[in-house]
This record gives structure tokens, sequence and C-alpha cells, in this order.
């Protein structure tokens, strides 16, 4: 099979704010007027790598385009059912990270999966627009599956979750999807499904989407495998200095540098990774690179320098999280708001989607 990835439309998130500049500059009445879904699950409290890789767009776009955040609970219970109290218990983290890192429920409404009906009722009809065989096919289902020894013990809800994202990302009529590369199959999956509908409609019913991918490449975790609060190798957003410091010097640099004096290397380097993410200095990091894979410069100097920077970076994130978490009211008020006007949109979408199943209301 050719791979699904590549049939996708994509963006890159650079691509997408030079063209709103441009759009802004030039005529800005008709600048696009984009339509945003992205979406969490809420397994753990958000780290680094989501900061580098999907929050700091999030920030920037909002202001730009028509974003709403979905915290996805029912998706994350689909291979975590025995954990649901964790679930929820995230869902209130994951909510004052967004808010600490300057998410603006003015601009984005945020939105609980589990809150919206019309989602599993949507998810409902799509179902019979796809086959076994198609969600058997998918990637990222089956990498997730290997890596989670899933064999013949497969929650139905795990194999079918790209149905329900594709209920939730057309509920909103997104037209772009914030999403990593491991999402594309989602993507692809979403707009057959659109296609689909279209073709037993015999017109176009809903919009399809296009991927906006991070320009930025994925941040590793600080043993320079893929970054994951249960591998205990990220550094959450609510790291105290302690914390960040201690995973900082547990970073995995170069084996081969064994002395000061000693050339290294910078690829696989994670303290790198890290200073090229968030060192305001990057001309800076530029010559540290060049000096260590010269020789000289030692690990620890390097991680001492990393470790002022990123506590330097996270400590207002904390303040304002701290403040955050002592308002009783304001976790729960924002997601109703959110959810509230997220339904309207979702429940006129479903409206159409019945109507094309000739289900009229009784
Ligand atoms: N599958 C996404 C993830 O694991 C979460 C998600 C659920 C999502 N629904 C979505 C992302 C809708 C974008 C749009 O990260």
């Amino acid at each position: 099979m050719s791979e699904p990835a590549q049939l996708v439309p994509t963006l890159t998130i650079n691509e997408i704010v030079a063209a709103g500049q441009q759009m802004k500059i030039n005529d800005a009445s008709r600048s696009p007027p984009e339509t945003i879904l992205t979406g969490d699950r809420p397994t753990g409290p958000l780290h680094l790598g989501h900061y580098v890789g999907s929050l700091a767009n999030r920030v920037r776009l909002q202001r730009e385009h028509h974003q709403t955040i979905l915290i996805a609970d029912l998706q994350a219970l689909t291979d975590n059912a025995g954990r649901a109290a964790d679930v929820r218990h995230n869902v209130r983290e994951v909510m004052l990270d967004y808010l600490a890192v300057g998410i603006d429920p003015e601009l984005t409404p945020i939105a609980l999966q589990s809150a919206m009906p019309e989602l599993a009722e949507l998810t409902m009809l799509y179902l019979n627009l796809v086959t076994v065989a198609r969600l058997e096919r998918n990637p990222t289902v089956k990498a997730e599956i290997e890596l989670r020894g899933f064999s013949r013990d497969i929650p139905a809800g795990f194999l079918a979750y790209p149905v329900s994202q594709a209920a939730d990302i057309t509920a909103f009529r997104a037209t772009l999807v914030p999403v990593g590369e491991d999402q594309l199959p989602m993507i692809e999956q979403t707009n057959e499904i659109v296609r689909r509908l279209a073709h037993l409609a015999g017109r176009p019913v809903l919009p399809e989407c296009r991927a906006l991918l991070s320009a930025t490449t994925r941040l590793p975790g600080i043993d320079g495998r893929k970054a994951s609060k249960s591998l205990g190798n990220a550094i959450s957003l609510s790291a105290p200095d302690d914390e960040i410091r201690r995973l900082v010097h547990a970073m995995f640099t170069d084996p081969g540098h064994v002395r000061a004096s000693d050339p290294g290397r910078v690829e696989d380097n994670v303290v790198f990774a890290y200073l090229r993410a968030f060192d305001p200095d990057q001309q800076a990091v530029a010559e540290l690179e060049a000096h260590y894979r010269r020789g000289g410069l030692g690990d620890a100097a390097l991680k001492e320098r990393l470790t002022h920077i990123l506590q330097t970076f996270l400590a207002p994130i904390r303040e304002r999280r701290a403040l955050y978490a002592q308002d009783r009211d304001i976790v729960r008020d924002v997601l109703r708001d959110g959810t509230k006007a997220s339904r309207s949109t979702a429940s006129a979408v479903l409206e159409e989607v019945r109507d094309v199943f000739s289900l009229g209301s009784l």
C-alpha cells in the first residue's frame, strides 16, 4: 500500500502564519478565516515537548483564526478504561497547563469531548462508512497496538478511534488541524469519510480538512527517546526548579565525549536539542555547538546554562498555573462555556448528517 500520509495536503506553521500576515498586509477582508480544531488526550500533565510541538503554535494562531481545543477524554478512555479516574483528573491538569501558557479562552474555546453527545452520535453514523479492514490498516493505530502489546484483545473502541476523531474534526467544520506527523493517517481517514458522505448525499456536505504540521522538530525526552510522562523522561510545564535541575543533569549527551577536551557530537545530543528550542540567544548556541564539536567544552557547563534557561522560562508559567489552580471555579467555567458554544456548532452538523442518512425527527 502506498504511504497514506503523503496523500494529505499539509501546511507548515510558518506557511500559515506567513499567509495570514501576507493577507493582512494586502487585503484584510480576504484574510482566510480558517477553522482550526486541535485536540489532546488528557493522559498526563503537558510537558516541554507539547509546548514546542503544539502549545506555542496555538497561542500564535489564536488571534488570526477561529480555533477550538478539544480535550479528548473519550479517546483517552479507548485504551485507559481501567484508569478512568486518572483521565478525569488530567482534564483539570491539562486545562491549567493551557491557561498557564497563554491560551485565552475568549479567543480559543476549550471543549470537553465527553460532554458533547453529538460527537458520539456522529461517530455511530460514520462507523457505517468505514470497513474493519480500513481501520486495521491505519498505520498509527497499528503502531499503537504493537506498543501497547494488544494482540487479540484490542478494544473495539480503540480500533475505531480514528472514526471518533473524524467526528470531532467534522463537527467543528474544521478546515485546518494542527497535528504531529503521527496524526496524518487520522486526517486521511477523516477526509475519506467526508467524501463518502458527499457521495451518499450526491453533494458536498462537510468540508475536507488539511493538516497543519509544526515546523519545529520534535523535542526528545531527556534520554533521547520520545518524550512521555509515563516514561518519566519529560519535563512537565509545572516542574519545580529542583526537578528541572535534576532532569537536565540526567540528559543524554554524547557517550563518546568523556573529557571536556574531547570532541563531541551535537546531533543526537539532548542538551543541544533543548538549547536550540529554548535558548533566547541562538547565535550563542551555534557558537557553543562549534566549540563542542572541536572539543574543550564540558557537559556540566552546558547543562548549567540550560538549567537556568528552563528555570527562567518555566517560572512565570508555573506561577500563573498556581494562580489558576487556586481559583475553584475557573476551570469548570471555561470548560462549560467552551463546550456549550461547541455543541451548538456540532448539533447543526449532526442534523445535516442525520439528514443524509434519512433520519428525520419523530
Ligand atoms: N489523537 C489526538 C492525539 O492523540 C487527539 C485528538 C482527538 C485530536 N481528537 C482530535 C487531535 C481532533 C486533533 C483533532 O493527540
